[in-house]
C-alpha cells in the first residue's frame, strides 16, 4: 500500500500548472458517445477515474487512445449500451453515461450506482428527468434498465439544482424530438463546459452556466476536438496548500472566476491575493485569522469539494471559523484524522467549528474521500515532523501528479510504496 510521507515546516515557493477539470472531461468523455465519430479532447488530467472512464467507453464498443494529456475516443462503431457492475462500482460518477447512451441507443442498463463516503448520493433526480422525456425506467435489483422509443422534448424542472442529474437530462434531450426546456439547472462550470463541447458536434443547446438551459433535439454525427476547462477545486487546493505552508506561489491556467468564494475566504483568512487573467498569486507568509462562516452551496457559492482543503488551511488561523456543509450529508469524515493531528474542530451535524491551534503534529492518517485525502496533505504542509498519509486511491481519483506538483515548489513529500 502506497503512502505520502510529508514533512512538514516547508514554505512553499513556486509556480504550479492546474490541470484540466476531472468533473468536466468525465460528463465530456460520455458525451462522445454522441457524436458517433471522433472525439479529440486536449488537456485531459491521468487520473483514476479518467481511466476508469475508458474502460467504460471501450467496454462499449468504442475505440479510445490516451496520451499525455490528450484522449482519442472514436464512438462510431459503439456496440453496446450496458455498463456492468465492475465498472460501475470503479467509479459512481458512471451514472453520467445513462443520458449518452440512452439517447444514442434508446435503451440503457446500469448497474444502481452506489452511495459513496459522500452519502448515499440518490439519482432520482437523474430518473425523473429521463421519465419527463418518456423513458421507461426500471430501477430494481441493484440495476437501472432504461427504454424510450423516442424521447420527446419536455420542461424539467429540478426541485435542487444537481449537476449530474442536470448532465444526463441535457445529454438525453440531444435525442428528444423538440424542445427541452431544464429550469433550477445547476450552473457549476463544468455544465458551462459541456455545452461548448455540444455546440461543437452541432448541438443547439443555450444556457449552461444559469439555472435554464434550452436544448433543441437533433440528429448529430460529427468529428471535433475539445479542450477541457481547468479543474477549480484542484486549483482550490493549491492555494489551500500555499495558506497552510505560509507560502509565496503562483497557480497558472486557472479561470479565476470559477473561484472567487475561496480567493475571497483566502483573502479574509490574511493571504494577499494577486488575480491575473489566467493565473492567481498567493501569499501567505504573513498571520492567518479565522473568517466568517464558510456555507457550501451550489455555484456560484461556495463549491463543497473546497470545503475539505480550505479547512485544513484555516486549523492554524487564530479565532474560530464556522464550517456549514449543506450539499453532503457525510463529508466531515476527513475531521477525525485532523484531529488526530492535533486540529481543535467541533462538528454538530453540518456545523464543523475550526479553531486555531498554535501547532499541528505529523501522525499516520487515512484518506478518507477524495477531497478529504487532499485535505490531510494541505494540513500536513503545516505541520511539525512526518506525516505518512495513506489510502492514495481516493487522491488518485482527482489529482493528476499532486506529489510531483507540490515537491517542485518546495514541498518535502514523496510516494512511499
Ligand atoms: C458532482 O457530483 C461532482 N462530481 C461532485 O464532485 C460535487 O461535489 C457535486 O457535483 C456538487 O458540486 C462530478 O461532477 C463527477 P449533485 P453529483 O447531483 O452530480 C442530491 C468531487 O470531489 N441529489 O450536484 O453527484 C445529492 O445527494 C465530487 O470531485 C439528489 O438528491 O452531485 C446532493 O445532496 C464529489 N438526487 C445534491 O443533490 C439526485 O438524483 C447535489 O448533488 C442527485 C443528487
Amino acid at each position: 500500500m502506497s503512502i505520502l510521507r510529508i514533512t512538514g515546516g516547508r514554505r512553499l515557493e513556486g509556480t504550479l500548472r492546474v490541470h484540466g477539470a476531472k468533473n468536466s472531461v468525465l460528463p465530456i468523455m460520455a458525451a462522445s458517445i454522441l457524436a458517433r465519430g471522433e472525439t479529440i479532447i486536449h488537456n485531459c488530467p491521468d487520473l483514476a477515474d479518467v481511466n476508469a472512464a475508458i474502460k467504460i467507453l471501450r467496454h462499449l464498443g468504442c475505440s479510445v487512445d490516451k496520451s499525455n494529456d490528450r484522449v482519442i475516443i472514436n464512438s462510431a462503431q459503439m456496440t453496446r449500451s450496458d455498463i456492468p457492475h465492475e465498472l460501475m462500482k470503479e467509479m459512481r460518477s458512471s451514472v453520467i453515461f445513462l443520458g449518452a447512451i440512452l439517447a444514442r441507443c434508446g435503451t440503457a442498463a446500469l448497474s444502481m450506482p452506489g452511495g459513496c463516503e459522500l452519502g448515499p448520493r440518490p439519482v432520482d433526480l437523474h430518473m425523473m428527468a429521463l421519465r419527463e422525456m418518456g423513458a421507461k425506467i426500471t430501477d430494481e435489483g441493484g440495476s437501472i434498465l432504461c427504454a424510450a422509443n423516442e424521447l420527446l422534448g419536455c420542461r424539467i424542472n429540478f426541485p435542487i439544482p444537481s449537476v449530474g442529474a442536470t448532465e444526463n437530462a441535457m445529454l438525453a434531450a440531444t435525442a428528444c424530438q423538440g424542445t427541452t426546456i431544464i429550469t433550477n439547472a445547476a450552473c457549476e462550470p463544468e455544465i458551462w463546459d459541456i455545452q461548448r463541447y455540444l455546440r461543437t458536434i452541432g448541438v443547439k443547446v443555450t444556457g449552461a452556466g444559469t439555472s435554464t438551459i434550452i436544448v433543441e433535439g437533433g440528429e448529430i454525427s460529427a468529428n471535433t476536438e475539445h479542450h477541457v476547462i481547468p479543474d477549480r477545486i484542484v486549483a482550490a487546493t493549491y492555494l489551500s496548500c500555499a495558506a497552510a505552508s505560509s507560502g509565496k506561489i503562483e497557480i497558472t491556467n486557472v479561470i479565476p472566476r470559477h473561484i472567487t468564494t475561496v480567493t475571497n475566504a483566502l483573502s479574509e483568512m490574511g493571504c494577499r491575493l494577486k488575480i491575473y487573467e489566467d493565473a492567481i498569486g498567493i501569499d501567505a507568509t504573513g498571520k492567518l485569522t479565522a473568517i466568517k462562516p464558510v456555507i457550501t452551496r451550489p455555484y456560484p457559492g461556495f463549491p463543497t469539494d473546497a470545503q475539505p482543503p480550505l479547512m485544513a488551511a484555516s486549523l492554524k488561523a487564530s479565532g474560530t471559523t464556522v464550517f456549514i456543509e449543506s450539499i453532503f450529508e457525510n463529508r466531515y469524515r476527513h475531521i477525525g484524522e485532523l484531529l488526530r493531528m492535533g486540529a481543535d474542530i467541533k462538528t454538530e451535524g453540518k456545523v464543523a467549528m475550526v479553531t486555531g491551534v498554535s501547532k499541528l503534529f505529523g501522525v499516520p492518517v487515512e484518506s478518507t474521500d477524495l477531497r478529504g485525502g487532499a485535505a490531510l496533505c494541505v494540513a500536513a504542509l503545516g505541520a511539525e515532523g512526518i506525516t505518512d498519509v495513506s489510502g492514495l486511491h481516493h487522491i488518485d481519483r482527482g489529482y493528476d501528479g499532486f506529489e510531483a506538483a507540490l515537491a517542485a515548489i518546495g514541498a518535502d513529500i514523496v510516494r512511499v510504496d
